[in-house]
């Protein structure tokens, strides 16, 4: 499928004629202007990725319409038509940023070979700017393991939203339930997998930069916008924007959040006209929005707009079935990772595996196994082998002649050695064991000398 919007801005009809005949068989979309003006005033109400532009044309001439492309969004190609046998011209074009010219008249499959090429160019540098915006890497493995019922139910409903390239989705689970996992599991599995994926977590951003961040602004909306801007709306133009937390989204712009859903256009911050685009929304949160709702914390009108499709991750001590086969999914996992062969949990970790209530739910599983694997030195994993948390019911933490003995400080220091020495020395696996960071750890060594 080719998505591709193209404009020809030609002042003679028949070639408008022929040339739009030609490229909508090859699958672009066209528009199509007479004149300079309402080729501008196209530029600025549809996402147009690529210009054939006369550089002969009323009211504006073709390197003056280049040129306020080019100030609007450089990343439109722009391909000059010139029928003159003066080269100068076309050349004074490439120097302003147009991709490449063709002279008049020239062959149907040369210019769809230039089209393609250029198009590819064009991929790409969206491409970039996008990778560059989104700021967490999308992941190669969506595979969503468990037999248990609610996530059978959870799998059945990822193939049934995939196949709504345009429904809204709301994902709901406690931390670590899953969420991002199913979003990129519903990308992955949708026609959209071609288009873009663009995330963005609403936490992580300011409140006040997160409407430009969405929307993007055009140059001079505010004092720092020295240019335009695009947002993430765009950016995820034929494709989907994953909204995660979206419960920390300020009420004030809610309702803009729920204009793009259902109409499907969208103006930059100081922008002027509606711009056309075609995204699909997957919205997850890990609290309560039915309740936010009740409490007027979030809009019910959004909230209804996006519980159209409804994913709910039951929280992991809920599906207990699941939480040994994920063990030794992430057992096998670490094994490979780290050179191991730890191929047995004991009957008292799979007891103790069972038993705890797993607030941090699979991402603390998979955690609490990284951690395992790194300490076991056998090839069974033991209760010696997990963090207290999971004993604390059956194990004091600390025996009983030590207490009341040893200080906070001593008693960080021996623990620290101890993993070290667990770890023979590797410094990153122990950071990861005590859950701190490298630098910390590399503090407290020197302070312990
Ligand atoms: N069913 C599953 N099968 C395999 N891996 C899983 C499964 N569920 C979660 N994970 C893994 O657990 C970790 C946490 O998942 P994810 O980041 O999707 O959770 P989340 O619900 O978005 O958490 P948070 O609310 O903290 O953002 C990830 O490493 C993910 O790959
Ligand atoms: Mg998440």
């Amino acid at each position: 499928m080719n998505h591709s919007k193209v404009l020809i801005v030609e002042d003679h009809e028949d070639l408008i004629f022929t040339l739009k005949g030609v490229l909508k068989k090859e699958g672009y979309t066209v528009f199509t202007a007479n004149n300079g003006e309402d080729a501008v005033e196209i530029i600025h109400n549809e996402l147009i990725d690529l210009v054939l532009l006369d550089l002969k044309i009323p009211k504006m001439s073709g390197l003056e319409v280049l040129q306020k492309i080019k100030e609007y969004d450089p990343e439109i190609i722009i391909i000059m038509m010139t029928a003159t046998k003066d080269a100068r011209p076309a050349i004074e074009a490439l120097k302003m940023g147009a991709y490449d010219y063709l002279m008049k008249p020239f062959e149907l499959d040369e210019l769809r070979q230039l089209l393609k090429n250029a198009l590819e160019t064009h991929q790409l540098r969206r491409e970039v700017s996008r990778l560059r915006l989104s700021q967490e890497k999308i992941r190669p493995v969506h595979t969503i393991y468990g037999e248990s019922p609610g996530i059978q139910k959870v799998r059945q409903l990822i193939r049934i939203v995939a196949e709504t390239p345009r429904t809204s989705v709301l994902i709901q689970g406690e931390s670590g339930t899953g969420k991002e996992l199913v979003a990129n599991a519903i990308f992955e599995c949708s026609v959209r997998s071609v288009q873009p994926f663009v995330k963005l977590n609403c936490a992580a951003i300011p409140e006040n930069l997160l409407e430009s961040e969405l929307f993007g602004h055009e140059k001079g909306a505010f004092t720092d916008a020295k240019s335009m801007k695009k947002g993430l709306f765009e950016l995820a133009d034929g494709g989907t924007l994953f909204l995660d937390e979206i419960s920390s989204m300020r009420l004030n712009l809610q309702p803009k959040i729920l204009r793009v859903i259902e109409n499907q256009t969208f103006r930059r911050i100081g922008g002027t006209s509606d711009i056309k685009i075609d995204v699909r929304v997957i919205a997850a949160t890990n609290t309560d929005l039915a309740e936010m709702v009740r409490n007027k914390e979030f809009r019910d009108d959004l909230y209804y707009r996006l519980k159209v499709m409804e994913i709910i991750l039951p929280p992991l001590r809920e599906r207990t079935d699941d939480i040994l086969l994920l063990s030794k999914l992430f057992l096998e996992q670490f094994n490979r990772e780290f050179h191991r062969s730890i191929h047995k949990l004991a009957p008292d970790t799979e007891e103790l595996l069972l038993g705890y209530s797993w607030p941090g739910n699979v991402r603390e599983l998979k955690n609490v196994m990284e951690r395992g694997v790194i300490l076991c030195q056998e090839n069974t994993l033991k209760p010696d082998h997990l963090p207290i948390e999971l004993k604390r019911d059956t194990e004091p933490v600390v025996s009983n002649d030590f207490l009341g003995k040893i200080s906070l400080g001593e008693m960080e220091k021996r623990h620290i050695l101890e993993v070290l020495k667990k770890v023979n020395g590797n410094k990153s696996q122990a950071a990861k064991v005590l859950d701190i960071s490298r630098s910390t750890l590399r503090e407290k060594l020197k302070l312990y000398e």
